[in-house]
């Protein structure tokens, strides 16, 4: 799909999308289309609800010579038009044109009175909008009906100030790829990607300037991180441990670190999962798929920054040879862990990732995001990701961050009753609390035993928004990428103002 901005004409023809504010309120387009066609547009306003409330729509078919099609977008209040919305503006548009079977959709972009944002921004984030609306994974269908492939290859936005609008867009645009990134490497079947296909895949932000290292069994052996290993100890694939660099900030900033889970596919291994829902568990690699995005995203825009990415990338299968509940492990940090449960594997896998870019890189901040549990889903259902963290600074800029994008997340509570709960009778301390009660925080104050003194942390359990049942206005079904926007977003709201 092509995008254009262009400045606003006197007359529209096509397909055509105007706004309307709160209580049927036309604004300028609008009122012109309005005046064109005898007062169309008046008409259907009173035959039924819309109101031009926020998230209603209308379409409005054969009204004029000209205007062949007319979608009133309800804008609501100035207050509510904040560059969320106008990013859920663009996805109802492509959604409505792509279901509708048009190849070219016009906007009208009108200044609202009472938002933040300056029309061109409005127009830069319908265009954003737009085009993460119109992702698919669709390779492994070999038999598409024709209704179900995109129509849309057009969208002109027409907007006061059509250069800025552009220049807005620029900044904005490397979402779009990053996103798909993600979205690609979480579709993906775990036959498909396992953990070498993983890291081969990241390899690919070389083109983009980032230096991806890529470590094996062999390697992560040397370094200690059995914790990790025992975990990928009954497949038949290789575990990886995935670095990427992206250091284009001051020489003297320490670095950002990024830990992502990537267990490719999760069968809970020895301790195994009902069977009923475990092809699920092949997007138990999204924290890592959101932080390679992340990278991607960073790269992409030649943010001003140093970060580094970790993912530790493992299959969680029932074998043999796999690790059985019971077992005792050391991980890199010294720190000995008896593994009661099988099934809390992300948790392993983290702990020597974490400390691993601790050891080598000396972050000033360190974020992990993690399909970790499923009691998280529990607590905040599938509209926000739970935060643990020892810094209420961070906390907050990431909370920010998040409610500005749509990526919104919970603070959940640590603290030493809680860490108790993990303590072992024969090692330093047990995978799992005693039963179900508060799981996402005793996962969390596992990791917490591997933070190092000083260093700012927050471990974001991503569980229930990783994919999506229903998707979203700028989301289709499926991997939603959720925490690549929210990273870069942070990171530049932190490190590059
Ligand atoms: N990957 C799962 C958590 C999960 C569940 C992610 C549902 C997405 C959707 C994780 O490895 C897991 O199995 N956690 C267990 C922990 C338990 C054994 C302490 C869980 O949540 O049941
Ligand atoms: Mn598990
Ligand atoms: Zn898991």
């Amino acid at each position: 799909m092509k995008v254009e901005f262009s400045a606003v004409p006197k007359a529209f023809s096509g397909n055509v999308a105007v706004f309307v504010a709160a209580d049927k309120q036309l604004l300028a387009a609008a009122q012109g289309i309005d005046a064109s066609t005898g007062g169309a547009i008046t008409r259907a306003l009173e035959a039924g609800r819309f109101s031009g409330a926020k998230d209603q729509t209308v379409t409005l078919l054969g009204q004029s010579g000209d205007v062949a099609r007319l979608l009133l977008l309800g804008v609501g209040k100035g207050r509510d038009l904040d560059a969320r919305a106008a990013e859920g503006l663009g996805g109802v548009i492509a959604g409505e044109a792509n279901a509708s079977g048009h190849k070219a959709v016009t906007v009208v972009v009108d200044a609202v009175k009472g938002s933040r944002l300056a029309p061109a921004e409005i127009a830069a984030r319908i265009a954003l909008g737009a085009r993460l609306r119109t992702y698919r994974f669709d390779r492994y269908k070999t038999k598409d009906k024709p209704e179900q492939k995109l129509s849309l290859e057009q969208l002109t936005i027409h907007v006061a100030g059509p250069a800025d609008a552009r220049r807005a867009y620029q900044r904005l645009e490397p979402t779009v790829d990053a996103v798909f990134f993600t979205r690609d490497l979480v579709s993906e079947p775990a036959n498909v990607l396992f953990p070498a296909e993983f890291a081969k895949r990241a390899k690919d932000l070389t083109k983009l300037g980032v230096k991806v290292e890529i470590m094996g069994e062999a390697e992560m052996k040397k370094l200690g991180m059995h914790v990790l290993l025992g975990v990928g100890q009954g497949s038949t694939r290789d575990s990886q441990l995935l670095v990427m660099h992206w250091m284009n900030g001051p020489k003297t900033q320490q670095p950002i670190a990024l830990i992502g889970k990537g267990v490719c596919f999760d069968t809970g291994g020895i301790s195994i999962k009902p069977a009923g829902g475990m092809e699920d568990m092949k997007w138990d690699m999204g924290g890592a798929g959101a932080v390679a995005g992340a990278m991607h995203l960073l790269a992409g825009r030649k943010a001003r920054v140093n970060v580094v990415g970790v993912c530790a990338l493992v299959e969680n299968m029932p074998d043999g040879n796999a690790q059985r509940p019971g077992d005792v492990v050391k991980s890199m940090s010294g720190q000995t862990v008896e593994v009661i449960n099988t099934d809390a594997e992300g948790r392993l896998i983290l702990c020597d990732a974490m400390w691993y870019a601790q050891e080598n890189f000396k972050p000033q901040a360190m974020v992990e995001l993690s399909t970790l549990t499923g009691a998280i889903i529990v607590a905040l259902g599938h509209e926000r990701a739970g935060l643990f963290s020892n810094n209420t600074a961070l906390s907050n800029k990431l909370r920010a961050a998040g409610s500005a994008l749509g990526e919104k997340l919970w603070r959940m509570p640590l603290g030493a009753k809680y860490d108790k709960l993990i303590d072992s009778e024969i090692a330093d301390m047990k995978n799992v609390g005693g039963g179900r009660d508060g799981g996402s925080i005793t996962a969390a104050q596992f990791l917490q035993r591997f933070v190092q003194e000083g260093v700012a942390w927050a471990h974001i359990d991503i569980a229930g928004v990783a994919w999506s049942s229903k998707g979203n206005s700028t989301t289709p079904k499926g991997a939603t990428a959720y925490g690549v926007r929210l990273l870069d977003s942070w990171i530049e709201s932190t490190y590059e103002r």
